[in-house]
């Protein structure tokens, strides 16, 4: 979706189903660090948390084969040269994720979709356990947990980088890029659009009916297989 407001050029960049899974994973991540402090009885929502992230970063892989423009590795997943041009100063900057912030993001994806994982088969040495952890040697439990341990450091500096990035960009750049993530759309004023790939400014995000709808029913198949194989 495109359209003008008053000069400005409104482009739909990220898609609602992105959005969403971009505040629920906030959430839940915010969440399984509060419960996993608390400890006790609140690792039951630790881990439950944990399946909610587990199914959201499987929706976000698929998403990002079969989503909208802006949502799919293709379209933002750089190859080295782009990389290298890109931090030369060379290329123009696109719309969606910058090739640096592509970067960040795939790693985002990989520490958080990791951390959930070895979830499954931890065990905190007092009550509890993940629903895997009894299909697999207990060698193989300590080594996951370990790896659920040092990875929290990791996905902890990978969020603060994150967060810095995205306030860089408001205080330095003078660009919001809050806005769009909640709301969707970026507002491009013509003495910017210089700044931009020709060909990028007509590249909108579908994120009509069908694209909602698409993702609602796979986000669903994902959570009934999911929780399907850790109730069982
Ligand atoms: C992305 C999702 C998850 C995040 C961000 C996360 C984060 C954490 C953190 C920060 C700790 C504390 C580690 C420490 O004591 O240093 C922890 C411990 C633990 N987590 Fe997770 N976790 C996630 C998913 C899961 C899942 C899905 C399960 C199981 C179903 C799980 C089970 C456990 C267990 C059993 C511990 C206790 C380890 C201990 O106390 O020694 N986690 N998790
Ligand atoms: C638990 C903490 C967080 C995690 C794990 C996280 C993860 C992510 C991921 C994976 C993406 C890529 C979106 C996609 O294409 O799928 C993303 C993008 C983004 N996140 Fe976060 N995020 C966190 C917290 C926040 C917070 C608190 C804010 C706002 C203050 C924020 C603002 C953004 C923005 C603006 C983008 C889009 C960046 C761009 O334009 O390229 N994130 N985040």
């Amino acid at each position: 979706m495109i359209y003008s407001l008053g000069m400005k050029k409104i482009i739909r960049v990220w898609d609602l189903p992105i959005r969403l899974f971009h505040w629920f994973l906030v959430i839940c991540i915010v969440g399984s660090f509060i419960t996993v402090n608390i400890g006790g009885n609140a690792m039951e929502w630790h881990a439950i948390l944990g399946y909610c992230i587990l199914a959201l970063i499987i929706f976000r892989i698929l998403w990002g084969l079969i989503g909208s423009h802006h949502a799919r590795f293709i379209n933002f997943v750089p190859s080295p040269k782009v990389l290298l041009s890109y931090l030369s100063g060379k290329t123009k900057a696109g719309l969606g994720h910058n090739p640096l912030g592509a970067l960040s993001v795939l790693a985002l994806l990989f520490s958080v979709g990791l951390q959930a994982v070895t979830g499954l088969f931890a065990n905190d040495d007092i009550a509890f356990e993940g629903p895997f952890a009894k299909y697999v040697s207990n060698g193989t439990v300590e080594f996951l947990t370990s790896i659920h341990h040092q990875n929290e450091k990791i996905l902890i500096i990978l969020i603060a980088t994150h967060l810095c990035a995205i306030f860089y960009y408001q205080k330095f750049k003078g660009e919001s890029l809050i806005k769009p993530m909640l709301l969707g759309d970026k507002e491009i004023d013509p003495s910017e659009e210089a700044k931009y790939l020709p060909s990028d400014l007509g590249q909108a995000s579908k994120d009509g009916g069908l694209q909602r709808g698409l993702a609602l029913f796979l986000l669903s198949l994902i959570a009934v297989v999911l929780g399907y194989l850790i109730t069982s």
